[in-house]
């Protein structure tokens, strides 16, 4: 057997398959289920600012309408619970009592000051590990891409000065120019990136000229922008890397080490396979027999063996699109496989 024993974050992992931040993350019995199926770590479902702020305004509105000095007394008692993000937090403090393998926290707040706030409550619950689903959508048009990166940087230095334990942050894939992006999130002391997030999606239903959202699963023609800048990324930052979005078998996942990453994050499939036992036992064998054949003892032997070389040849990724080579080829269909 070879070993797929890993560090990330700073924790050991005996495997480097983790379940990213999904509702199969949120409560301890689905996680012991992934625990017990293989898996190496879990990212638990983001705590969002809104949805608890949220419950707080249902409780100002269930207090308003109560008229009995026993049920105030009752609603009282129950305060801690429900303001704030004490639901959550009892939650995380729970699946860390039943749970042997690292839990990573996540959170997506609005202001600097929840970020920071549910970050410290997050190290107290026990979170071997944060992660910062930095997302929101920039609609203002006032706003430049300098001034939303400068307010992003400014929250995760934050958070990264108020807590101990590891931070990571999520990214989307939307930045103007994110190699800087990156490179700055390493100055604030970040010890990893996830690439990438992948979003909720609109969609429209035209009989009824109306939006709805609509859960995306990826399948694994995602997976080639995740394999592009984490090759790029690696080469270029000191910070662990997490790729995510498209793995779904071995294949994945053995591409994202290739490619540098030092984990590899799995959802989608989790949601349309519901045997986790047999989807990750399977991921991990493809991953245990290609490194027996290729006699690699540990991940190291391969991890980042196909990272980005060199920027500015024009050979690796910075000129992608379909030129001609010097026999007038079309570069597509050189070297083609899956
Ligand atoms: C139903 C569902 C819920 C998700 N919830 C979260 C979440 O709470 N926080 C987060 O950072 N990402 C969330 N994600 C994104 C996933 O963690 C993951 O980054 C994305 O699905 C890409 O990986 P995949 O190709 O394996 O699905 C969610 C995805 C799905 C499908």
């Amino acid at each position: 057997m070879a070993n797929t024993g890993t560090t990330y974050l700073g924790l050991n992992l005996k495997n480097p398959l983790v379940a990213g931040a999904s509702t199969l993350t949120e409560h301890a019995d689905s996680i012991l289920r992934l625990e017990d199926a293989g898996i190496g770590a879990v990212v638990l479902r983001s705590m969002f600012e809104e949805e608890i702020t949220a419950d707080v305004a249902d409780m100002y509105h269930e207090l308003a309408y109560t008229e009995t000095a026993f049920a105030m007394e009752y609603l009282r008692a129950d305060l801690p619970a429900r303001l704030g993000p004490e639901a959550s937090l009892n939650r995380l403090a729970a699946i860390k009592k039943r749970v042997g393998i690292p839990v990573i926290a996540s959170c997506n707040c609005l202001k600097k000051a929840q970020w920071v706030s549910y970050a410290r409550k997050i190290e107290q619950a026990g979170a071997d590990a944060l992660e910062l689903n930095l997302y929101r959508m920039p609609l203002d048009a006032t706003k430049t891409s300098e001034t939303v990166e400068a307010r992003d940087l400014d929250t995760v230095r934050a958070v990264v000065e108020a807590v101990k334990i590891p931070v990571a942050v999520k990214l989307s894939p939307y930045y103007t120019a994110l190699i800087p992006f990156a490179f700055a999130l390493q100055q604030t002391g970040v010890k990893g990136l996830v690439l990438f997030n992948r979003f909720l999606q609109t969609d429209i239903d035209i009989d009824r000229e109306k939006f709805f959202y609509r859960p995306d699963f990826t399948t694994p023609d995602a997976l080639p922008l995740q394999l592009r800048w984490t090759a790029v990324l690696r080469n270029i930052l000191r910070t662990d890397l997490a790729l995510s979005g498209g793995i779904h078998s071995g294949r994945e996942l053995i591409k994202s080490l290739l490619v540098g990453a030092n984990v590899g994050y799995i959802c989608s499939a989790l949601y349309q396979n519901q045997d986790h036992k047999a989807l990750i036992s399977g991921i991990l064998s493809t991953l245990n027999g290609w490194m027996e054949t290729k006699a690699y003892a540990g991940l190291d032997a391969f991890r980042g063996k196909l990272r980005e070389t060199d920027l500015t040849d024009g050979e690796g990724f910075e000129r992608n699109q379909y030129t001609k080579q010097g026999n007038g080829e079309e570069v597509f269909g050189v070297g083609t496989q899956s």
